[in-house]
């Protein structure tokens, strides 16, 4: 397995320099991290440093979320608001679904997790997401308005047409996952010149800004990436390699990723479930009612288990607190770090 990220990871630190080099004289592109529960936008333009793209709210992140209600679309932080009230009309964690075939574990833990979701097979074989009678989603069908809505971003922000871009996939993505964010790709209007591994874009990243940093002894980083539905760590050597190019010898900086680990069921939303499933315990204990039998009410303590765990990596302790949780009755419950330690392992 090493052997093909290796692969892979030579590639794309050859290509990438070229990429920039050969499109100098072009247009701007864009670059996308498409998330599990976040997408981050940038610009990459001739001769200037890459710039992240501002939402319409000012923020770089962006959650991947696309909503529709009284045939109204909405996207990111409104699809999220919408989803609380609405949780079957808002759609989320579309990565999770990307690419897999119906009876994928990942798939059938979706429909666990989002029960009030009416997720079926469709004739390929793939997860369908049936929004009402008349209509049907695919899991590509939403994460490219998502994409379109990130190039509209990226458009806005540069004030041109952008229609080429580089997109993020994790490095495990298999053939079938990654041809699927290329139909998203293609379906937002979008010309994806590159799908880049997440880990060796941000080996990237680092490497060019430690330029004089490499020379012909090899060092060594470890990235470590956790994010909402995946936890990733990459092993990478930069040195610099000597090339023949146009009858010159050039030496080159160069990345090489050595080796990666990844588990694709450790992430920051699993921890918010368990929290949840803490909070859920705690409310049923004191006897507040069947909250899990309301879509709403499961979403309301979804949202605030997320809070609530942010909160307590800054802080020893927080409550949970939900007005109106069910049936009129409040929440209240006071969450220690220890509380969410247990949660977690
Ligand atoms: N201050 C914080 N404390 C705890 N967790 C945090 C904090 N800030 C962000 N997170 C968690 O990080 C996760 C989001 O990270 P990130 O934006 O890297 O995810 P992603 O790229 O969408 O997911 P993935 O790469 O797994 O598809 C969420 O689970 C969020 O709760
Ligand atoms: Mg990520």
């Amino acid at each position: 397995m090493a052997t093909n990220f290796n692969l892979y990871g030579v590639l794309c630190a050859v290509l990438f320099p070229l990429f920039l080099i050969q499109r100098t004289d072009a247009a701007a592109v864009i670059s996308i991290d498409f998330g599990s529960e976040w997408m981050k936008v940038g610009i990459v333009s001739p001769g200037v440093p890459m710039e992240i793209v501002l939402n319409k709210e000012s923020k770089r992140k962006t959650p991947a979320v696309v909503a529709f209600r009284d045939g109204v679309r909405t996207f990111g932080e409104d699809a999220v608001t919408v989803g609380v009230r609405f949780p079957k009309n808002s759609y989320k964690y579309l990565l999770d679904l990307l690419g897999k075939p119906y009876d994928h574990p990942m798939v059938q833990a979706y429909r666990q997790r989002y029960p009030y979701y009416e997720l079926v097979e469709s004739e390929r074989g793939t997860p369908e997401f049936v929004h009402d009678d008349k209509t049907r989603f695919t899991p590509e069908e939403l994460i490219a308005q998502l994409l379109a809505k990130a190039k509209e971003f990226a458009e806005v922000s540069h004030g041109q047409q952008i229609s080429e871009c580089v997109i993020t996939v994790p490095g495990y993505f298999n053939q079938a996952e990654r041809r699927s964010m290329k139909e998203a790709a293609a379906l937002a209007g979008l010309n994806v010149l590159q799908l880049i591994n997440d880990y060796t874009g941000i080996a990237i990243n680092y490497g060019i800004f430690r330029r004089k940093e490499i020379n012909e002894t090899a060092w060594y980083a470890l990235f470590f990436d956790m994010g909402a539905a995946s936890t990733k760590a990459a092993l990478v050597e930069y040195k610099t390699v000597k090339i023949k190019d146009k009858g010159y010898v050039e030496t080159v900086p160069q990345l090489q990723v050595i080796g990666v680990g990844f588990d694709r069921t450790l992430g920051g939303h699993e921890m918010t479930l368990r929290l949840r499933e803490h909070l859920i315990k705690a409310w049923e204990a004191n006897g507040g009612g069947d909250v899990r039998a309301s879509p709403r009410s499961m979403e309301k303590l979804l949202r605030e288990a997320e809070r609530v765990k942010v909160v307590l990596s800054a802080n020893s302790e927080h409550y949970a607190q939900i007005e109106s949780l069910l049936d009129d009755k409040d929440f209240k419950q006071l969450v220690s770090h220890f509380k969410l330690f247990i949660c977690v392992t």
